[in-house]
């Protein structure tokens, strides 16, 4: 009954404008995947990590081949689900629980992969980690023939979470959400953003544990300074 973490980092990261997979990334004289592996070995709660690289990974696989973790390594696809779908292909036999985690949150703290899995072994088939939201956030119309959307809609700021990962699962539950939604139309697919609302379409209960600042996704330049900020103030 073991825990497995796939860690994608397959997206293009061009808003970061480096010019090369964003999982290179130096911050503070490591790659952003080097932080995030670091950070899943310091946790100590994954028997098996598989790492999903893009297909044109510029040395990606071998930097990660290198870490001390020794991620098994697959690689990614055209969408986020596409990189998580071959990431769960690769999971041992022995693996009832997974956690799905961004290389963009490469300071994601240990604590909340050992929050992730704890909450799973108290029995949750799905639980992410959460921050309240500070925007009050609106929904708008996105037709493509309109200048500028209108609103439609204000949801209660005090029910809205912002998201984050680690997202950890019960794998079989997981693996059987993956597949009742393989054969999607590419809108439907690609309006999946997380793993967690595949389990809310097939009617399972996603839990909740408090996520932390360090956890932001670094998808842009100013995401990287702060990431940056959070860095030093944390190692004197
Ligand atoms: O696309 P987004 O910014 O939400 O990406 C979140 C995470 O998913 C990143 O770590 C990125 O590398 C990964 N991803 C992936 N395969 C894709 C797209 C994104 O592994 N095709």
């Amino acid at each position: 009954h073991q825990t497995a973490i796939i860690v994608v980092a397959a997206g293009s990261g061009t808003r970061l404008g480096y010019g090369i997979p964003k999982a290179l990334v130096p911050l503070g004289g490591r790659t952003l995947l080097e932080h995030a592996l670091d950070r899943i070995q310091l946790a100590g709660c994954a028997a098996q990590v598989i790492a999903v690289l893009p297909e044109n990974d510029e040395g990606l696989a071998d930097h990660a081949a290198h870490h001390p973790l020794h991620p098994h390594i697959v690689m990614g696809g055209a969408t986020r689900t596409d990189s998580v779908r071959a990431g769960l292909g690769a999971l041992g036999p022995d693996i009832q629980r997974v956690l799905i985690h961004d290389a963009a949150r490469a300071l994601t703290p240990p604590e909340t992969f050992r929050e992730v899995t704890a909450a799973l072994l108290a029995g949750a088939h799905a639980v992410i980690p959460v921050l309240p939201v500070i925007d009050t956030i609106k929904s708008v119309t996105t037709d493509p023939g309109a200048l500028q959307p209108h609103v439609t809609g204000t949801p209660a700021r005090q029910n809205l979470r912002a998201v984050q990962t680690p997202q950890g699962f019960d794998a079989p539950i997981l693996l059987a959400a993956h597949r009742a939604a393989a054969h999607w139309d590419q809108d439907r697919a690609e309006a999946v953003t997380d793993d967690a609302m595949l389990m809310e379409m097939i009617g399972e209960r996603v839990d909740t544990v408090p996520g932390t600042a360090q956890g932001l996704k670094i998808t842009t330049a100013p995401d990287l300074a702060l990431a940056e900020s959070m860095l030093s103030a944390s190692t004197p």
